[in-house]
């Protein structure tokens, strides 16, 4: 089973990447700013440039790059370029904060075990990009967000944190999406948070923060 030892010294080293508003990532840096939160965001990586959340990385003097799918041979090449950049700022956590691309073999081969992702539904319930629509569509009445180690598969990683959000009558996409991304951020900055100052195993499908 393999277990992630506390990150020794702290801070952690964080690499965030993102695709768009960057709310998650500011959360992030905004936690940071505390010293016993024991984890900095030491880079940002985009797939996309003039995102909002590169503004953030640059308001808070954290050094960004972005790296389209586009500028690459192939989507393998894409992926083995992306692993080099998150290496070469050493992290210890990587953190997908609204990230919307799949990650490669060769990024999991490197970061596997030290990857999360953020989602905005209670997986396994509805995976994918267009999560909070999904929802709606299907007219659950609980939904929320999901913080999971990433592996091979679209959203399918063991599970780290899980938070709960009622649906509305009056909801649409936008609203419910903002509710829980309002849940979220609290549970992206406390669980990783927890992640980086006492470990974490993984077992199977089963993760466990501390021993
Ligand atoms: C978040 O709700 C995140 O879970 C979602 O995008 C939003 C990004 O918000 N990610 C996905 O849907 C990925 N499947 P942010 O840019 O304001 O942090």
């Amino acid at each position: 089973m393999p277990w992630f030892e506390p990150v020794s010294p702290l801070p952690a080293r964080l690499v965030v990447l993102v695709s768009g508003s960057g709310s998650n990532l500011q959360a992030l840096l905004d936690a940071s700013r505390i010293r016993s939160y024991g984890a900095k965001v030491v880079a940002v990586g985009a797939d996309r440039g003039h995102i909002p959340a590169l503004q953030r990385a640059s308001d808070a003097a954290v050094p960004s790059f972005v790296l389209p799918v586009a500028d690459c041979a192939d989507r393998a090449a894409w992926d083995s370029a992306l692993t080099e950049r998150v290496a070469s700022y050493r992290p210890d956590l990587v953190v997908l904060a609204g990230f919307l691309k799949l990650t490669g073999a060769a990024f999991l081969a490197r970061f596997g075990g030290r990857t999360v992702n953020t989602h905005p539904a209670l997986l396994p319930a509805f995976p994918g990009i267009r999560a909070p629509a999904d929802a709606l569509r299907h007219g659950v009445r609980v939904t929320g967000a999901t913080l999971f180690v990433i592996d091979t598969g679209v959203d399918t990683g063991p599970i780290v944190a899980q938070r709960a959000v009622d649906v509305e009558d009056d909801d649409d996409e936008q609203s419910l999406h903002e509710r829980i991304k309002k849940v979220e951020r609290g549970m992206l900055v406390e669980t990783v948070g927890q992640m980086v100052r006492e470990g974490y195993s993984i077992d199977g499908r089963r993760v466990r923060i501390g021993r």
